[in-house]
């Protein structure tokens, strides 16, 4: 109280300093992985969150459903995937063009929305789809598809007419051809020198063209996942395998890429399309799991799962809250590094957490992810997805006490289930919104949650097999009939009172498992 008067005393100036102070205060306390490291599941969490009162989550809080477009669409022809797709990539042949056509069906899906309660929307615009051509994309003022152009403000415009706050992402995987094109070694999309300015200059385009309808931005969705896919798994263009080089570098290039960015729509997105006194909150999207060691004896595990977790949860939110680049990964700072980069820091209104539960690491070398992580373990003793990741709703928390460091609010922008029998995703809505509810009333300031996945989508290497959707698709059918599934009987029933009633908790328990993805 005493400190609220004297900021306002000291409007102008000392509240202010107080702020970059409070700010700078987060950095410098903060060393890379410095957390106790959780190395157990614990089911009995589940129970007690369950064993919680039912509360209201708080009036502002969003509710919503995630796309990426490429995953959605047909017609992304002018991009990296549609190559990759081409030399025969994808599990069973599958192709995106024959997905769910949503550029065809998006006022239908915005009234699957509305029927949910959505207060938001997690969509991209495909970069490639509005630039087919690198022309078009630097000539001066830039020359976008003209029919991509509007087939996005009308698409926003009815996301608003319908009280639906839309979140756009700019680079969910996918690049324009012209960045990058598998097979050829060149353009090297996210390795090139211009990766970042160029998708900076995508920001600022994207601003101007959108920001009087969008105030939430994402720059870049999960970086890391691009990185492992595309240069240690070698399931992603450009498909290569182990190349720890590449990895690293890839990792820069993203911490550029989005601090720049992010400095391009801060500048061009100037309008409030809410009404709520903010143009423009920016974020990228982080991919965190609870990594944990197979053997939680092994020292080895142990240490594995350390890295991969500093690795993949940590360092590039190091980049954007703090300017901290650790450009070997060696989890120390020094003279090679980037430390404190005023070019990097202080870039993320928001944290935008991707959750998917849990992630088994066994060994590890001291070569990043030399010990590579596995989701999956088949002992954990979980039931488990089509994909088969375990289904561990309540393992939000820890990963939640870890991005606590960073004291920004947060969005969940992705949590969802591969489930096609829909044996397991009424259960699963039922206990991840107990767990997000959980978690605020245990300090944590989250804001939203963003289900994956609104409808059946393109599971990149896995095709069409994961289904994700609260609505199926279906794919044989000309029109692609949306069908609605229980998930989403259960996700409009909390939405709907803005709660996860007693009487939800055990209507569903989690069903057979069925097929199995790659
Ligand atoms: C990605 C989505 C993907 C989902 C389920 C996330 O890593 O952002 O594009 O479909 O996971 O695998």
């Amino acid at each position: 109280m005493v400190r609220l008067l004297l900021c306002l005393v000291l409007l102008l100036s000392g509240c202010f300093a107080t702020v970059v102070r409070g700010k700078k205060d987060v950095c410098r306390g903060h060393t890379p992985n410095d957390n106790p490291l959780v190395t157990q599941m614990t089911a009995e969490l589940m129970d007690e969150i369950r064993a919680e009162p039912d509360r209201l989550f708080p009036p502002r809080f969003a509710f919503g459903t995630a796309t990426a477009p490429y995953q959605i669409e047909s017609g992304n022809a002018a991009t990296d995937w549609a190559a990759w797709e081409k030399l025969g990539a994808i599990q069973n042949g599958d192709r995106a063009d024959d997905g769910p056509q949503h550029e065809r069906h998006f006022s239908e899906d915005i009234a699957l929305m509305r029927g949910l309660h959505h207060d938001t929307y997690r969509l991209g615009i495909e970069w490639g789809r509005l630039f087919p051509t690198k022309e078009q994309f630097l000539a001066e003022p830039p020359q976008p598809d003209p029919v991509a152009y509007q087939y996005y403000r009308d698409l926003l415009t009815e996301l608003r007419q319908s009280g639906i706050e839309p979140m756009v992402t700019l680079h969910h995987f996918t690049l324009p051809s012209w960045l990058a094109s598998p097979p050829i070694a060149s353009p090297a999309g996210v390795l090139e020198e211009e990766y970042p300015a160029l998708l900076a200059r995508f920001a600022a385009w994207s601003a101007d063209a959108y920001g009087d309808l969008v105030d939430l931005w994402i720059t870049i969705n999960e970086p890391g996942a691009v990185a492992i896919g595309g240069y240690i798994g070698g399931v992603f263009p450009p498909g290569h395998f182990l190349a720890f080089d590449e990895f690293t570098l890839s990792h820069e290039r993203f911490a550029d890429a989005h601090a720049q960015a992010y400095d391009e729509l801060r500048g061009h997105d100037r309008t409030d399309a809410s009404g709520d006194g903010v143009a423009a909150l920016i974020s990228f999207a982080t991919h965190n799991r609870l990594w944990l060691p197979i053997d939680a004896g092994s020292a080895k595990d142990v240490r594995g799962a350390k890295r991969v977790r500093y690795i993949s949860n940590l360092l590039l939110l190091d980049a954007a809250v703090c300017g901290n680049f650790d450009r070997n990964f060696d989890e120390k700072l020094d003279e090679q590094d980037r430390v404190n980069d005023p070019r990097l820091k202080a870039r993320l209104d928001f944290i935008a957490l991707n959750f998917y539960g849990t992630g088994w690491v066994s060994g590890a070398d001291l070569e990043p992810f030399r010990g590579i992580p596995n989701i999956i373990n088949p002992a954990s003793g979980r039931v488990h997805s089509d994909f088969g990741w375990d289904v561990a709703p309540e393992t939000l928390l820890p990963v939640l006490d870890e991005l606590k460091q960073y004291e920004l609010p947060i969005y969940i922008t992705e949590n969802g289930i591969a489930d096609a029998m829909d044996t397991r995703r009424p259960r699963f809505i039922v206990d991840s919104l107990l767990a997000v509810s959980s978690a605020i009333a245990r300090g944590h300031d989250v804001r939203g949650y963003y289900h994956w996945s609104l409808i059946d989508n393109f599971e990149w290497a896995s095709g069409f097999c994961p289904r994700f959707g609260l609505f199926g698709v279906d794919l044989t059918d000309p029109n692609r009939a949306r069908i609605e599934r229980e998930g989403a009987r259960v996700f409009r029933e909390i939405a709907a009172v803005r709660s996860v009633p007693d009487a939800l908790r055990d209507r569903y328990v989690y069903g057979a498992e069925g097929l199995r993805c790659k």
